[in-house]
């Protein structure tokens, strides 16, 4: 079959590659003969091109790791995140504002034809309902910038989850405008359940309604595996005209709730995944 995926020696950086999405993505461009530099505070047992310790609360750990990459990249998967478990800066700090500096970071690197995966979620589907609020921050330049913003705006972080997701969801639409001047594709997904080490925090944290709920109407987890594919499918050469996506890998979730069949109370009342 012909490799319409076409990943052999392109350069590519995959966040949060030590476990769940991130390991899944990043073992699966290895197989499709890609360079893969890996960024994650936990080290990654695969066989990468390189791995870079970076800590995406710390702006400095970012831009030496990307600095130290180089070259020219095609493909960025922002894989990384936290659960609201952790407290809530850190969520902002990680799912947003240092997925937001290592992109920028890393799209000087970027030619024509390169594109960004981002991991968003079901948790940010809120986003419609407060956009001017999320363009507020987003236009906010810098890492200690947004984070300032962050501080002086608790009841908007509330516990950080819903919101960095919103952010990515946003920030990616937002940024599709701009990047693709320059030949460069921005797109995120919205996982369903997927069963990740995470998954047992959203498990303590969510009542079993929440998840239960998500699952609908495909009635299973999604696997890692599920999830890398359509980050790899969005990164691909195969994809070159889809920009801007907001694309759900949720066994048909948003389907079912955007023509009634799924009642989306149950979960809107208690903290989403
Ligand atoms: N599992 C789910 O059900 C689910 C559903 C929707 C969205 N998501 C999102 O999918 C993404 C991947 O999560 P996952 O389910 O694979 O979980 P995971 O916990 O297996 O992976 C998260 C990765 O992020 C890394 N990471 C965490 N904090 C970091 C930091 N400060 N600096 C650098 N790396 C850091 C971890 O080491 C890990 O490799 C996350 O953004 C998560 O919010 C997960």
């Amino acid at each position: 079959m012909a490799d319409f995926l076409n990943y052999a020696g392109k350069r590519v950086i995959v966040s949060g590659c030590f476990s769940g999405m991130g390991e899944a993505t990043a073992r699966t461009l290895v197989s499709l003969g890609a360079e893969v530099h890996g960024v994650d505070y936990k080290e990654t047992a695969l066989s990468l091109a390189s791995f870079n310790n970076i800590d995406l609360r710390d702006p400095a750990s970012i831009d030496a790791a990307v600095a130290k990459i180089g070259g020219k990249v095609d493909a960025l998967f922002n894989c990384a995140g936290l659960p609201q478990t952790f407290p809530p800066l850190d969520v902002m700090k990680v799912n947003y504002i240092g997925t937001k500096h290592l992109t920028e970071a890393v799209i000087p690197l970027m030619g024509e034809g390169s594109a960004i995966a981002s991991i968003s979620s079901t948790g940010g589907l809120g986003w419609s309902r407060r956009i001017p609020l999320l363009i507020e921050l987003i236009s906010v330049a810098g890492f200690e910038g947004a984070l300032k913003w962050c501080e002086a705006h608790p009841e908007a972080v509330n516990e950080g989850y819903s919101f960095s997701k919103e952010l990515v969801i946003v920030w990616t639409m937002l940024q599709s405008s701009t990047l693709i001047k320059k030949g460069i594709r921005i797109n995120c997904t919205l996982p369903g359940p997927t069963q990740t080490p995470m998954m047992k925090e959203f498990e303590s944290a969510t009542a079993d309604i929440v998840l239960k709920t998500a699952m609908q109407p495909i009635d299973r987890r999604s696997t890692p595996q599920e999830q890398a594919n359509a980050l790899v499918f969005l990164n691909s050469e195969i994809s070159s005209y889809v920009n801007g996506v907001v694309l759900p890998v949720d066994g048909g979730f948003m389907g079912g709730v955007t023509t009634g069949q799924i009642d989306l109370r149950p979960m809107m009342s208690g903290a989403a995944s």
